[in-house]
Formats: structure tokens, sequence, C-alpha cells
């Protein structure tokens, strides 16, 4: 790749993109966890081009900011009016100065499906033809807007291409089309830009008039047909959007499944490109891995979970969960019906079961937290067992505080831990405890009110009641048994 390596990439994202009828420029609209403009810069970046410059214009500051945000490094040229695909390069270029020497790539903002081994092929291509430019071209079912890729009749040569609005009913029949993908030498790019008119349907510069001006000058003009049509699309408006996500979703479990990854139902999984799998992982139906989720070997998820920017361990099992920049360690469990928010780290082989929420915790080995519990601000041994129905009181209404609990211990159900607190290795609480005070290792804490029997006060304050009625019953039958 690197021996084609591009002098130049220029990105064309100035444009306002109206048809997607937002407030969100188009170009950072997102598809599996990636504005467009960064589906674009990161194939782009994979080219390895000395420089790349994206022309922002609509919303300029915006797409400025996400870009400098996410893809440091990226330059960016202004636009401030959309006067053109052919005045937008003219814009990239001077940004980058005088005499860019070398391969000038030129490709659109809102194609998010163009892979980097695309571009490289198409600089390759250009390359070893020794064009003054290749475009890289697609048959489509379906041509409309798009600009025609007109040969010659008798030689097969590429001699123009035609925009939509401008073509006539025979150019219009034609179902070869431009991607918007260019390879150009970038002097004879420079040049031609200077000769492009305005006098066309739209009045504008079209980038795709320097074909024409190359070819009728002498020079070389080539196009690469692009094997799969889908890659190019270019998105428009939010039924594309939807189209070009459904696409690349497919595109990343297939590579998923290629690596040993057991998807049961492809149609209901949503992943972003930058999760990342180990063999043998399998994902169930309804389930959704974002950001930098990583599923180890063995690791199950699903069904019906959402696990953001998550670590899940080797053979751990994650069932019916949402979790945010957690760590589930190997061999865990959690939920079913489990949420885990961000900074939980789940020892090996522990659990957070059903109906648990954990916050900021740090959770050991073998330690379970298995029914209806709220854990947060915490840091957990290992081998304890949180009983059910425990809530880690962890806000006095100002500030958060932390709990400690050891190693070894048994904490009883409907425990509250009004932090700060801690619980030392290898203690037990009682069932209904709230614990206030901390609790030595070893020690038994019992922190509830003393249970008091008054007997006989249903039959006195509710007499002639069912349940005065089954007492009654109840301490004849205690009588006759005596
Ligand atoms: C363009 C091509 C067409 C091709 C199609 C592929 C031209 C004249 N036409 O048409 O042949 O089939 O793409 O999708 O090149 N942009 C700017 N500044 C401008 C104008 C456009 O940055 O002044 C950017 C847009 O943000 C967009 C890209 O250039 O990312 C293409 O512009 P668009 O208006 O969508 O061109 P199309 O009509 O789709
Ligand atoms: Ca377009």
């Amino acid at each position: 790749m690197s021996a084609n390596r591009p002098a130049a990439v220029v990105v064309l994202a100035a444009g306002e993109g109206t048809r997607m009828k937002s407030k969100t420029p188009k170009v950072l609209h997102e598809i599996s966890g990636r504005s467009l403009v960064g589906h674009v810069v990161s194939a782009a970046r994979e080219l390895n081009p000395e420089h790349l410059v994206v022309v922002v214009g609509h919303a300029g500051e915006r797409v400025r900011g996400h870009l400098t945000e996410r893809y440091t490094g990226t330059r960016t040229a202004f636009q401030a009016e959309q006067k053109g695909t052919g005045h937008a390069v003219r814009i990239g270029l001077d940004e980058l100065g005088q005499g860019i020497h070398g391969t000038v790539v030129v490709v659109c903002g809102d194609t998010p499906l163009l892979s980097g081994e695309t571009l490289a092929a198409l600089a390759t291509t250009h390359a070893s033809d020794g064009n003054a430019v290749t475009v890289l071209t697609a048959e489509v079912p379906d041509a409309t807007g798009y600009g025609r890729i007109v040969r010659d009749a008798a030689n097969g040569a590429v001699t123009a291409i035609v925009e939509h609005k401008d073509a006539t009913a025979a150019q219009l029949a034609i179902r070869e089309i431009n991607s918007g993908v260019f390879a150009f030498d970038g002097q004879l790019l420079a040049d031609a830009l200077g000769k492009v008119r305005t006098d066309n349907s739209q009045g504008e510069e079209y980038l795709t008039d320097v074909l024409g001006i190359l070819r009728e000058a002498g020079h070389r003009v080539g196009a690469s047909i692009s094997g799969d049509h889908r890659e190019i699309l270019g998105i428009n408006n939010r039924v594309q959007l939807a189209e070009a996500r459904a696409l690349l979703n497919e595109r990343l479990l297939s590579r998923a499944m290629m690596a040993g990854v057991t998807v049961v139902d492809p149609a209901s999984v949503l992943i972003d490109v930058t999760v990342t799998f180990e063999p043998d992982a399998v994902i169930h139906p309804g389930t959704q891995l974002l950001g930098t989720t990583h599923l180890a070997e063995g690791a199950e998820v699903g069904p019906n979970t959402r696990l953001t920017d998550t670590t899940v361990g080797a053979g751990a099992r994650v069932d019916n969960a949402v979790a945010y920049s957690s760590e589930v360690g190997p061999g865990a469990s959690v939920g079913p019906y489990a949420y885990l928010r961000p900074g939980t780290r789940l020892g090996a082989k522990s659990k957070a079961g059903t109906y648990v929420e954990m916050k900021n915790a740090s959770i050991g080995e073998g330690t379970k937290v298995p029914h209806l519990s709220y854990v947060g601000d915490a840091t957990i041994g290992e081998y304890t067992n949180i009983g059910a129905a425990s809530v880690f009181v962890n806000y006095d209404g100002e500030a958060k505080h932390h709990t400690t609990i050891g190693s070894h211990c048994k904490t009883g159900s409907d425990n509250m831990f009004v932090a700060p607190v801690t619980v030392g290795d290898g203690a037990y609480t009682a069932a209904g405890s709230v614990i206030t005070k901390d609790v030595p290792a070893g020690s038994l804490a019992v922190a509830r009110g003393q249970q008091r029997n008054i007997e006989g006060w249903v039959a006195r304050k509710r007499p002639g009641s069912a349940a005065a009625q089954a007492a009654a019953v109840a301490s004849e039958r205690a009588t006759d048994e005596n």
C-alpha cells in the first residue's frame, strides 16, 4: 500500500445535506459508532497519505470540532460558499499550499461504506496505468441523481462524466455511474481545476469536468469499476442512512463470524466498528455491542443486552443486561436483568445477578451479589456473598461515599450499608441490618430493632375479622394437640 502512498487525500464535506432534514450536518450523522465523515477519514488514513484535508463549509465549525476531537491531526479547509465539487477541491488544495506532486485522491464525506482497500486499489491502478485521472465507477440498478460515465463507442475509453441534471435521454440510460472517488495527478488536477467553467444546469464548478479537460489535453483518463456497487452508496437521506448502517453491520458481523464468533441471529444484532472479539464468543438475539466493547474467548452475551465500552472476560455470561464502561471478569455472570454503570469491575467467577445495579464498584473473585441490590461506590473482596435486597447507601444528598467489604463475608438480606463504612474480612451481618458503623473482621453485626410480639392483639383490636377467626382456629388446634 505504501508503494502507492498518495501525496494527499481531499475529503469533500462542505455540503448541507438538506434531504436529511436535520439540525445535525449530514456528515456528522452516525452509523456503527462513527460519523459518516469519520468512516471516510478512517478509510483515507489507511492509505497513509502525506496530507489529509477535509473541506468543511456548512456547519463548518461543528464538523471541524468533531474532526479535531476524534481524528487528531486532520486538517480542514473552509469553503464558505458551496460552489461545487471542483471549487471544493480547489479550496482543499489551497490549504495544502502550492505544488502537490504525486497522487491526490478525492472522496466525498458521505460515502461511509468505502473501504481502505478499495481506495488503495484505485491508487494502485492509477499509478500502474500511468493515468492523469482514474475514476472509481460502479454499475448500479438505479442511476438516478448520479453522474453518468460516458465511454467512447469504439474503444470503450472514458470520455466524460455528465451530471444527471445535464444528461441527454441517451446518457440517462447509462448505468455506469461516478462514485465521486478519484485519483488524480496532483499537478494536472490543479491546472485543470483552473479551467473548469460553470456553464451547467447548477451553475457550479464540477470536479467531474476535469476528466474531459484532461482528456482533451491528451492525458490518460482511466476508470476502475467497483466490484460491489453498494460500497459507494452515498448518503443523502435517512432511508439511505439506515441502508448503509444495515450493510455495514452485516459486513462487521460477517467478519466476526469468519473469525470464529457465533452470532445466533445476525438480523437482530448491532455492533460498532470498534468492537473486538475472540473466537468462540457467542452473541444471542437482540444484542447491541457498542464503542470499545470486547468479548473474550467463549464469552456469551444476550439475549437483549446492550454493552457500551465494556470488556467481557473469557467464558463470562451476560444475559439481559445493560452495561457502560465496565469490566466483567472471566467466568463471571451478569443478569438476567442487571445494570452495570461506569466503573464496575467484576472479578473472575463473580456474579451481579437479577435486578442488580452497580456503579463504580469492584467485586473480587468469586464474590456474589445475586438478587435485587444496588452496589454503588464500593470495594468488595473475594468470595463474599451479599444478601438479597441490599443497598449501598452512598449518597448523603451532597457527596458520594465509599463502602468497603472484606473477603469471605456473608452479609444478610435487606442490609443498608451507610457509607462511609467498612466491613472486615470474614464478618457476618444480620438480615435487615442498617450498618452505620464499621464491622470488625470475624464479627456478627446486628443493627435492627428487637422483635416484640403482642399476644392476642388481633382478637382484641380486630374482633370478628377473618384474621381473628384464623387465629382462633389456630389456637384451638394448638390446645387440642397439647
Ligand atoms: C456528485 C458528482 C456525481 C456523482 C455523485 C456521487 C459532481 C459534480 N457530481 O454528485 O457525478 O455521481 O457525487 O455521489 O461532482 N461538496 C462540497 N462543496 C460543494 C459541493 C459539494 O464540499 O460546493 C461535497 C458535498 O458535501 C458532498 C460531495 O461534495 O460530500 C458531493 O456533493 P453532492 O452535492 O452530494 O454531489 P452529487 O450531486 O451527489
Ligand atoms: Ca451526494
